[in-house]
């Protein structure tokens, strides 16, 4: 299992104000001349009110007040909104699908609750960790299963609807090398807030690494506790929901396992993956996740043993 890097905190999601690619940045920047704008209204308007308390009749009161009433109620708003519109409208030229030369596509499907995510050129399926190498133009091609989701990187990129039978596109890169963290932006049932994933940005041979890896089938159990374990995984039935290449678990209504065991995250980032979790996740995954559509198997002791043992070896 990888080194957790990335705080799974849901208060970075004000990642957004600390943009870490050049889409993020220009969305950054509306953001401040949005506050910047809000900011010099109201302090305006608190320092005509103070003018107001204090200021005695005189005669030219009226003239004062119809001034006032075009000014502040007619032209400060029509030019405050236009600076504002202009403004986005700038910023979604860079924010929309551009015309990259080959970018790296990646297909994200929504699911209720979790991210299925897609490398078509290297036939790689994985879920909830996305990979993308640094300083690349990445296109996102959003789809959903189900509901409406909204996919979400906020220190990379802006926010895009996953509509069913739907090809939404999205583009943005990334600066930094790091560990990201997104989320559902839109609300799409009782887990919605528990449906994050993480982005890791990483040099191009390393994101080339992680690919190859993952095009692999999954190992072969190597102790028999691990043999054990697949067959329970077959016998009880998680095989109809989840997929593991290679074996006869060709589930896809539930994530794919293949590489289980190198992800950083369970339940859409929800938990880390570590041996205690993954047991309790297993265990019973409405203890952690609510509503969720895993069922809690009951599987007994010894099996269970043997069965995250197996999952412990999908690396
Ligand atoms: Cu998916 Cu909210």
């Amino acid at each position: 299992m990888r080194e957790a890097l990335l705080n799974l905190n849901s208060t970075s999601l004000l990642a957004s104000l600390d943009p870490r690619g050049p889409v993020a940045e220009r969305i950054a920047d509306v953001w401040w001349i949005m506050f910047g704008l809000g900011v010099a209204v109201f302090v305006l308007f608190v320092v005509l009110l103070v003018i107001g308390l204090y200021r005695t009749r005189d005669s030219d009161g009226e003239s004062a007040a119809r001034a006032l009433i075009v000014g502040g109620g007619t032209v400060l708003p029509l030019v405050v909104v236009t600076v504002i519109f202009g403004v986005s409208l700038a910023a979604m030229g860079v924010v929309t699908v551009g015309d990259a030369d080959d970018p790296v596509v990646i297909e994200v499907t929504g699911h209720q609750w979790w991210w299925e995510v897609n490398y078509p050129n290297a036939q790689v399926t994985t879920a909830n960790e996305i990979h993308i190498p640094v300083g690349e133009t990445v296109q996102f091609h959003l789809t959903s299963a189900d509901v409406v989701h909204s996919f979400w990187i906020p220190s990379l990129g802006g926010k895009l609807d996953l509509l069913p039978e739907r090809v939404n596109k999205l583009e943005f890169s990334a600066d930094e090398v790091g560990e990201y963290r997104g989320a559902c932006a839109e609300f799409c049932g009782t887990q919605h807030a528990k449906m994050g994933f993480v982005a890791v940005a990483e040099p191009r041979d390393d994101f080339e690494r992680w690919l190859d890896s993952q095009s692999d089938p999954a190992s072969e159990p190597v102790e028999d506790i691990e043999a054990q374990g697949q067959e329970v995984f077959v016998d009880v039935g998680c095989g109809d929901c989840h997929a593991i290449e290679g074996t006869a678990a060709q589930g896809s209504t539930g994530p794919d396992l293949t590489h289980l065991a190198s992800r950083e995250t369970l339940a859409a980032a929800t938990i880390r993956n570590t041996s205690d979790n993954l047991a309790e996740w297993v265990g019973d995954p409405h203890q952690i996740k609510e509503g969720v559509n895993m069922p809690n198997l009951e599987i007994g002791d010894e099996d269970m043993a043997a069965l995250l043992a197996y999952l412990e070896s999908l690396e």
